[in-house]
């Protein structure tokens, strides 16, 4: 008997990397498996080696995202939603910066959180859970990749403000924030780190994470994974309120909203 018996999860990017240990971990725990990517060979065999189903998904279109999620609930309902996919954009130099390349990398890390959330919310019931795949550079600078610093930090305050709306239909939300992990998405950097000596993280590590995150019921956190380090959920500091006369700290009223 596993923990997730009788649940159905999906992992986008579940290919490879990070996703397919993720895959890999729900699968053995009981979960009921849809692998989306669109790498359908990779795609493909991680679905066959752990007895889920591959559905072809370019995250960055929310049509297929629907149909995906469609695809993985069932005649039921969708439990567990890792949006993992994502990319690093390729070019980093501003003066030279194409809209193909920022718009591939938008549509990938961001537009496939946003729109995937919104699908599973037609999927899921209470007790749902969605967990996405930020990064540290979705809290620290990332001057060698600005645009994927800027989608990790728009995932995680997408996460932080969605988290309470999400509440209301008794889903949470959560990111994951890993360091460097050995994934082929470090191309040829993978080896500079480890000529260096820098610790990589394994994806089973990551995988070890998301089922923390699972287990922890909280929801609107942002979890930091790195080698020697526990999953935990990142401490922000407090915003300073205003400070003058009469209103020292005060907090607003109003939340602007819908
Ligand atoms: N590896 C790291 O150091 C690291 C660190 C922090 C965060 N991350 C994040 O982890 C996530 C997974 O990355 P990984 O390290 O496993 O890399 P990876 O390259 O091994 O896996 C990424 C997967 O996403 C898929 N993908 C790419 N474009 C897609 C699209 N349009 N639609 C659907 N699937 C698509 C790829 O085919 C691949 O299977 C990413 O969001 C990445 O930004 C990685």
């Amino acid at each position: 008997m596993g923990s997730l018996d009788g649940k159905n999860a999906i992992v986008t990017g579940g290919a490879s990397g990070i996703g397919r240990a993720v895959a890999e971990r729900l699968a053995a725990e009981g979960a009921s498996m849809t692998v989306a990517d669109v790498d359908e060979e990779a795609g493909n065999e991680t679905a066959r080696s752990i007895g889920g189903h591959f559905v072809r998904c370019d995250v960055s279109d929310p049509a297929q995202l629907d149909a995906a999620v469609a695809e993985a609930r069932g005649a039921g309902y969708l439990d567990i939603a890792h949006l993992n996919a994502g990319i690093t954009t390729g070019e980093n130099d501003l003066t030279s910066l194409s809209r193909d390349a920022y718009r591939r990398a938008m549509g990938i890390n961001l537009d496939g959180v946003i729109f995937g959330t919104k699908s599973c919310l037609g999927a899921m019931r209470n007790g749902g859970s969605i967990i996405t795949t930020a990064s540290l550079a979705g809290l620290g600078a990332m001057p060698s990749d600005i645009i994927y610093s800027v989608n990790k930090h728009a995932v995680v305050g997408f996460v932080r403000s969605a988290a309470p709306q999400l509440a209301e239909h008794g889903i949470s939300i959560n990111a994951i924030c890993p360091g460097f992990v050995d994934t082929p998405i470090l191309g040829p950097f993978g080896e500079r780190f480890r000529q260096a000596g820098f610790p990589l993280l394994e994806a089973t590590e990551v995988a070890d994470a998301l089922m923390k995150v699972l287990d922890s019921g909280l929801s609107g956190e942002v979890f930091v994974v790195q080698p020697g380090l526990i999953a935990e959920p990142y401490r922000f500091r407090g915003l300073p309120g205003p400070r003058t006369e009469g209103a020292q700290g005060m907090v607003p009223p109003v939340q602007p909203g819908p």
